[in-house]
């Protein structure tokens, strides 16, 4: 299938339209690169530059790329810039959104994948989080990720579109060509691998008197080929006329705590981990994993990189050739 990746020249993205790519899909990539890198973009795939509010750059894009279908992760994503900055958030993850959406009904593109977050749930009342749990997101990053979720509830109900929403937990790891690049970097395994390598000083723990098992956090961590192999499975039940549907994507299980993961690091790269413990944030639960029985079951998904060791070997390999 002829597929375009908004957003692949981000991390994840790069490493979607890798893997694409790989199982023999042809793949356009479309990134204004505020936040990607293009070297970050397979060499295999045909590159757009373009923002996701420029209509008219989409529509020629669409009608040269003419893809099958579209995988749509291009967002801004840092949880603490939505609180500060709403107004981006809504600019780019909704008004962006609604532009490409309106894009691909003026194209006739019908199947989307849309890379939505665990953070539609907000602070959760049960675990593990299922599907149909109540949404309550409590930053304007979540709201805006689940404002079009629900603007794609509505587009299919009115003219045909069909999507997959995957509502990804915490994506870490890499592949052998791309891996995390984010500045300012708050994802926990790069910051905690940048202190092993000793390019930033002690991590910090945000509170370890939360009931689990050592009294840190507890997040559930999904290796960014397995998240990968997901969008592969998800554009395949697209062709194969599946009805829309939402999906968690995240290894479930037990999760691993914050000081599991810094643990585990030193063991994997061989050295010690500054480390300070500092007051609760708030807004941080305690324990936040999916259950991913929907997934598994409906698109056949299987993890085969879910051991933190697997995890974060790779993201350190990565880190140390980039
Ligand atoms: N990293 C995670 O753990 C995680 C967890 C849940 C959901 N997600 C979602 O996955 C997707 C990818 O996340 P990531 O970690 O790879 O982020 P990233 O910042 O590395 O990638 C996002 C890409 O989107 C591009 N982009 C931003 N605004 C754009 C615009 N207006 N027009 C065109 N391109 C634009 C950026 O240049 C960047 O390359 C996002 O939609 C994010 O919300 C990520």
């Amino acid at each position: 299938m002829r597929v375009l990746v908004t957003g692949a020249a981000g991390y994840i993205g790069s490493i979607v339209a890798e893997v694409l790519i790989a199982r023999g899909h042809t793949v356009s990539a479309y990134d204004d690169l505020s936040e990607g890198h293009r070297d970050a973009v397979p060499d295999g795939a045909a590159f757009f530059q373009g923002d996701l509010l420029d209509r008219a750059r989409l529509d020629a894009v669409l009608r040269e790329a003419r893809p099958d279908a579209v995988v749509h992760m291009a967002a801004v994503c840092q949880v603490g810039e939505s609180v500060a900055d709403p107004a981006k958030y809504y600019r780019v993850n909704v008004l962006g959104g609604l532009t490409l959406l309106n894009a691909l009904r003026a194209a006739g593109v019908a199947r989307l994948v849309f890379s939505s977050t665990a953070a539609v749930y907000g602070e959760p009342a049960k675990q593990p989080i299922e599907e149909d749990d109540p949404t309550a997101p409590s930053n304007p990053y979540g709201e805006s990720k689940l404002a079009f979720e629900r603007a794609l509830g509505w587009y299919g109900g009115a003219y045909g579109l069909r999507a997959v929403s995957l509502r990804y937990f915490n994506a870490a790891g890499a592949s052998a060509n791309a891996g995390e690049r984010h500045e300012p970097e708050t994802h926990l395994i790069p910051l905690v691998l940048q202190a092993a390598a000793g390019r930033r000083g002690a991590v910090t723990i945000y509170g370890d008197d939360y009931p689990t098992r050592d009294g840190t956090c507890l997040r559930d961590y999904v290796h960014v080929l397995d998240l990968a192999e997901a969008h592969v499975l998800a554009v395949a039940a697209l062709a194969d006329g599946v009805a829309s549907a939402t999906y968690n994507l995240g290894c479930g299980g037990d999760g691993f705590t914050v000081r599991e993961v810094i643990d585990t690091a030193a063991r994997v790269t061989g050295r010690s981990i500054p480390v300070t413990v500092g007051p609760r944030r708030p807004g941080d639960p305690a324990i936040l994993v999916a259950a991913s029985a929907r997934v598994r079951r409906a698109l056949g998904w299987t993890p085969r990189h879910a051991a933190l060791d697997q995890i974060i070997r790779s993201a350190w390999t990565w880190m140390q050739r980039a």
